[in-house]
């Protein structure tokens, strides 16, 4: 769906229904019965209005993930609760200054987050460069994760697999199961990766093939990164060149094929005497292969010269007018709210989410510097609605660049320090962990900018 005229008209319809996965016919939950929903096309300065249908059995909303616009109204308010049946007109303006880059749609309901997207509830969101990236073709590849079964289209999840956060058995790329992807000897393509997945953290290689990071989030670099590897937490995304190579190996006329894979990632566990318990093992710990590219046909031309982008905005010289800290925490039993159970409580400065208490006021047009602490045996990706944040240190060690990103993964037992510039859009608005089983169970906040 792409916008004309400034304008995008746009209908989300989410509904259970059927999708074909690796030959079987599963019961998935799916906007306009596609997995993944519609990518949304838009440039700076657009509007969008966007229907929400909620054809669920539960409550839902929408949350444009990662664009800077108002939390207000019916923009951005991850507080509006839309009815089984009932619809909702979401109005988003985008800034004329708002920056390219991929972005994703999801639900945001507290407490079924993780169950709605696990179960398919997801989509891509491009916002054009003025200067475009000279390559043969783009692909969005959303990648997610489920584990089909059941008639409402996920598995029943358990209380631990909630705490540790849910991984699907099957990994898919846009929907579908290892897709092959046709590529010629020395083409580059454009590659803008979401990861969609509840809990999973894909840390991705492609081996035979160059790979240059033009970008995560929607932060961008001056030039290309050349990169063996991606990580993605839950809620990243990757803008990525891939050079397929022009001596595939083979003879000439041959076919080559490489592999896009997701590599171990440990990610921690719920801890110390925990493990045996909740049985085992820590998640990501196995190698997925997620795609076969393969390379065929006559060599072309190497690509021309990807054009230089403007230096990012960067905060490490700007006068900080607030400071805080946040402490990330799995504890036993206290704090209340969140999942029940009698398991661990996820909290956020030792409070667990509630919708009607404000933890963090800022005020508009003031930069602030954040320490991330993340006091438990598990990585947590901290995520802030509206506002992008710049990274200025990783367990005390300093960010050689100005980089940008909307999650920021706080590793188990480490720290982040970021810097967020409050430039605009006063309203409510939340920032929690993007393991989105967290979210659910509490390790939520809310932020007002006055
Ligand atoms: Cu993609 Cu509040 O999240
Ligand atoms: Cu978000
Ligand atoms: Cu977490």
């Amino acid at each position: 769906l792409r916008s004309s005229d400034g304008l995008l008209e746009a209908q989300l319809a989410a509904a259970p229904g059927p999708a074909e996965i690796g030959g079987r016919t599963v019961t998935v939950f799916a906007y306009n019965e596609g997995l993944p929903g519609p990518t949304l096309r838009l440039r700076p300065g657009d509007r969008v209005r966007l229907r929400l249908q909620n054809g669920l059995a539960d409550p839902t909303n929408l949350h444009v993930h990662g664009l800077h616009v108002s939390p207000e109204g019916n923009s951005d308010n991850p507080f509006v609760m839309i009815a089984p049946g009932a619809a909702f007109d979401y109005d988003y303006r985008l800034p004329a200054d708002h920056p390219p880059g991929l972005f994703w749609y999801h639900p945001h309901h507290h407490g079924l987050v993780a169950d709605q997207i696990f179960g398919g509830l997801y989509g891509a969101i491009v916002i054009d460069d003025p200067e475009p990236v000279p390559v043969a073709r783009e692909r969005v590849l959303v990648i997610s994760d489920l584990t089909p079964s059941g008639a409402f289209g996920r598995a029943p999840v358990g209380q631990a697999e909630r705490m540790r956060g849910r991984e699907g058995r099957l990994v898919l790329v846009n929907g579908q199961l290892e897709p092959s992807l046709g590529i010629r000897p020395g083409e580059r393509e454009r590659w803008r990766i979401v990861n969609a997945c509840v809990s999973r953290y894909l840390r991705l290689s492609l081996d035979g093939q160059r790979l240059q990071l033009l970008g995560l989030d929607s932060g961008r670099f001056e030039t290309p990164r050349d990169v063996q590897e991606v990580l993605l937490a839950p809620g990243n995304r990757a803008d990525l060149l891939v050079t397929a190579a022009t001596q595939p190996g083979g003879p000439a006329g041959s076919t080559t094929t490489s592999r896009l894979r997701a590599l171990p990632y440990d990610r921690g566990g719920m801890g110390m005497g925990m493990g045996g318990m909740m049985g085992g093992s820590s998640p990501s710990t196995a190698t997925v292969d997620l795609a076969t590219v393969t390379v065929s046909g006559e060599p072309v031309a190497a690509a021309s010269v990807v054009p230089r982008r403007p230096a990012p905005r960067d905060l490490r010289g700007a006068a900080v007018t607030a400071r805080r800290e946040l402490t990330f925490a799995m504890g036993m039993g206290m704090g209340g709210g969140g999942g029940g159970g009698g398991g661990m409580s996820f909290t956020i400065n030792g409070e667990s989410f509630d919708p009607d208490r404000v933890d963090t006021t800022v005020q508009t047009g003031s930069v602030e510097e954040w320490l991330l602490t993340n006091s438990s045996p598990m990585d947590h990706p901290v995520h802030l609605h509206v506002w992008p944040m710049q990274l200025i240190e990783f367990d005390g060690r300093p960010a050689r660049a100005a980089e940008w990103q909307d999650v920021v993964n706080v590793p188990a037992g480490g720290t982040v320090r970021v810097r967020i510039a409050f430039d605009d859009f006063p309203g409510r608005t939340v920032y929690h962990c993007h393991i989105l089983d967290h979210e659910d169970l509490g390790m939520m906040g809310v932020i007002e900018a006055r």
